[in-house]
């Protein structure tokens, strides 16, 4: 790398005011691929920055453990990560694997496709509420509605309820705490598996066609899931399939109003490239950030020794820009393909439960903004989330020519 070594920060909200930190990933990638990062109140962590080595650290859940200190980077203590072991997202194989076999045939390519014709009336409906305004909050009043509406429906739950453990998702997403304070992100957790709970007794005596009763009731060799557990995976599906979603989606936008021959391209061509394009997106905006592991034993990693204990951070953002995998990685290309970007993980167990629907979802809100508002622009400049976990969007003003009679399609 020519340049001069920047300044490494990985983990502060401010490293993340202006997105991902690109310079810092490429730098580290050419310079330091395993990074001894510090990081206040702990002995620090190494930073996992290149495509490979992201793989090899997601592939080998024995030697980099999610359960030992948790997948948030963080050294929490041992009361702390407690109740959180209950969540897959926190599990190791076998446990893991037990936990999936249960819940993952909810979430199938079959099944997500079944849930295809709903998610497209949800973006219909949505596109709907704003078309006349000629102006919107894309994250509030489209990006973020999608997410909550599909939770509400995964849950067999009222829209309004989805609306609002979408909001606290957010509060529990904040790594600033001028923004939300501890007690404010904790007091979110509470409310969440609260009403998780009464989703649950509701469910057991109630069944609906929800992926929540299925859940409920899903039994493998006489095993099922306990309230407890059920509880606080609905906790995780809201937490994982809210924010995530809803910044691809504006994060996605803000990419075709920076790039406007890609987006001419993409307009022209809605059938042959909206595949493409939503690959594109996740590979280029990348929502999730980063997560941790735990080392289990010593080894070494790109020639660096790592001692079992050790936490190690995989940073999706930089292997989605690795010059040794994407031909002009920093050129957003909506026909990019071959795109085997890490958005949704890199491989191994803990590989995105929901990026089937996640898919869909985003495909669809797409297809349905870019043919009904096809001249949409930013009305200001966005604002990005305080937070160095999910890359995302707070707000983004934008506006087009309005009214546009909602033309059948
Ligand atoms: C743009 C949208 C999304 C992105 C970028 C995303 C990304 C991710 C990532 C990076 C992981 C961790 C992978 C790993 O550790 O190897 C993950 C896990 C997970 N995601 Fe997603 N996700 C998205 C949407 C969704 C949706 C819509 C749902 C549910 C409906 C969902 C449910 C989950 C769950 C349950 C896990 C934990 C899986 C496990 O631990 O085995 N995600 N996601």
């Amino acid at each position: 790398m020519e340049h001069d070594a920047p300044a490494i920060d990985l983990i502060s909200p401010a490293a993340f005011r202006h997105g991902h930190p690109w310079d810092q990933y490429a730098w580290l990638r050419a310079n330091a691929p395993v990074y001894r990062h510090p990081q206040e109140g702990t002995d620090g962590f190494w930073a996992i920055t290149t495509y490979d080595d992201v793989r090899t650290v997601s592939r080998q859940p024995k030697l980099f453990s999610s359960a030992a200190k948790g997948p948030m980077l963080g050294d929490p203590s041992p009361e702390e990560l407690a109740p959180n072991l209950q969540m897959m997202l926190f599990m190791d194989p076998p446990i893991h694997d037990r936990f999936k076999l249960l819940v993952s045939r909810g979430f199938t390519p079959k099944n997500a496709q079944l849930l295809a014709g709903r998610i497209d009336e949800l973006s219909k409906e949505i596109v709907d509420d704003v078309i006349e305004r000629g102006e919107c909050d894309l994250v509030a009043d489209v990006a973020g509605r999608l997410p909550s509406g599909l939770i509400a429906e995964l849950m067999g739950i009222p829209r309004a309820d989805g609306e609002r453990l979408y909001e606290l998702t957010e509060i529990m997403h904040t790594t600033d705490d001028s923004v939300h304070s501890v007690e404010e992100r904790m007091q979110a957790v509470l409310e969440m598996l609260t009403y998780a709970a009464g989703v649950v007794a509701a469910k057991r005596a109630n069944p609906g066609d929800d992926i929540a009763s299925a859940l409920v009731h899903a039994e493998i060799d006489g095993d099922r899931l306990t309230d407890g557990e059920l509880q606080f995976f609905f906790l995780l599906l809201v937490n994982a399939g809210g924010d995530t979603t809803r910044n691809l989606v504006a994060a996605g936008m803000q990419q075709l109003f920076d790039h406007p021959a890609e987006r001419a391209r993409l307009q022209a061509d809605l059938d042959g490239l909206l595949p493409t394009a939503v690959e594109e997106m996740l590979r280029y905006t990348s929502p999730v950030a980063n997560f941790q592991r735990t080392v289990m034993a010593d080894t070494t990693l790109h020639g660096v020794d790592l001692k079992a204990g050790d936490r190690v951070a995989v940073f999706y953002g930089s292997a989605n820009r690795d010059e040794a995998v994407f031909a002009e990685p920093d050129r957003f290309d909506v026909g990019r393909n071959p795109n085997p970007h890490v958005a949704f993980g890199a491989g191994g167990p803990h590989l995105c439960l929901g990026l089937h629907v996640a898919r869909i979802e985003i495909a669809s809100m797409f297809r349905e903004l870019l043919v009904r508002i096809p001249d949409m622009a930013p009305a200001g400049d966005p604002e990005l989330l305080a937070s160095s976990f999910i890359a995302g969007v707070k707000r983004m003003p934008v506006q087009w020519s309005a009214p546009v009679r909602s033309a059948a399609r």
